[in-house]
């Protein structure tokens, strides 16, 4: 193998880095469905929803390299070293990933692996969880009375304790999307207050978004760490700080419709 990137290894194969949404299977593009379906292997994550798996044919080549709690299956750099070894295999690679790839994915990491291997890549977009949670829980994340910017950050942390632009993330007028932020709730509302935000701010944890069992908690910045439960036992979760949360005590609709067969939302992991 080398690491030319004209050989004729390098052209035969690609990896189309794919977002598979964030859970419920009719949320994927058509493009995305597209090339699961014209793939030769599909290299996926944790977060990559069961029922959107089930859209792999069943003769197609399947690889988990995703994080199981704090234990990843595969390092980065083994991942980034998978996708380059198989595309020069001559494969057509579906990367999927949940989510967008772009948005807290590392897939600009793994586009850059690919970029110095020279193997040729595309990227599909995907409905990032922010998106699929507010729309299902019923939160606008932006509203011309409420909310005139949005911003999304991760609270993932290395020793407890978050670290983000604080004074900049306590104006008013804007939304906050925490990923990853369910673990640091506690220090991320307290950081905020300190710098602050108005503890009566609407405050939301929103895990398992788009599934059936997807489960809003509403409170404030104050009240929202005392009412989330213990940590071992939520599934994906997103903080969403903001007026806007407040707008979902008239705007919530999935508890109506959640058995409205028109709108297919994603079954239990
Ligand atoms: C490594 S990030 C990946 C984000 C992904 N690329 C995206 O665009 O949604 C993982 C975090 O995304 C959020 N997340 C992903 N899927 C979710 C879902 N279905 N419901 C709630 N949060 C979700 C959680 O905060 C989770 O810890």
């Amino acid at each position: 193998m080398t690491d030319h990137p004209e050989t004729p290894q390098a052209a035969a194969g690609r990896v189309h880095l794919v977002g598979a949404g964030p859970g419920a299977a009719d949320l994927l593009t058509l493009r995305a469905l597209r090339l699961m379906q014209l793939a030769d292997v599909v290299v996926y994550d944790r977060l990559v929803g069961p029922e959107v798996l089930e859209l792999v044919p069943p003769q197609t080549e399947t690889i988990f390299v995703g994080k199981m709690r704090d234990r990843h299956v595969l390092s980065q750099a083994e991942i980034n070293r998978l996708l380059v070894e198989l595309a020069r295999a001559g494969k057509r690679v579906v990367r999927l990933k949940g989510g967008d790839p772009f948005i807290f994915g590392r897939g600009g990491e793994e586009l850059e692996a690919l970029a110095e291997a020279g193997v040729a890549f595309d990227v599909v977009p995907g409905i990032t969880a922010a998106l699929g949670c507010a729309a299902h829980a019923g939160v606008p994340l932006t509203h011309r009375d409420h909310a005139q910017t949005l911003v999304f950050v991760t609270g993932h942390t290395k020793d407890g304790e978050v670290e983000l632009d604080w004074p900049a993330l306590v104006r008013p007028h804007q939304t906050i999307v925490v990923y990853m932020g369910a673990k640091a709730v506690g220090s991320l509302c307290a950081r905020l207050m300190a710098h602050g935000l108005d503890p009566a701010t609407p405050a939301a944890l929103i895990e398992n978004g788009t599934y059936q069992h997807q489960r809003t908690i509403a409170a404030t910045v104050a009240t929202l760490p005392g009412q989330v439960p213990d940590q071992r036992l939520l599934g994906p979760a997103l903080v969403v700080i903001g007026e806007v949360v407040g707008l979902r005590a008239r705007l919530a609709w999935l508890a109506e419709r959640a058995d409205d067969p028109a709108l297919a939302t994603g079954k239990a992991e």
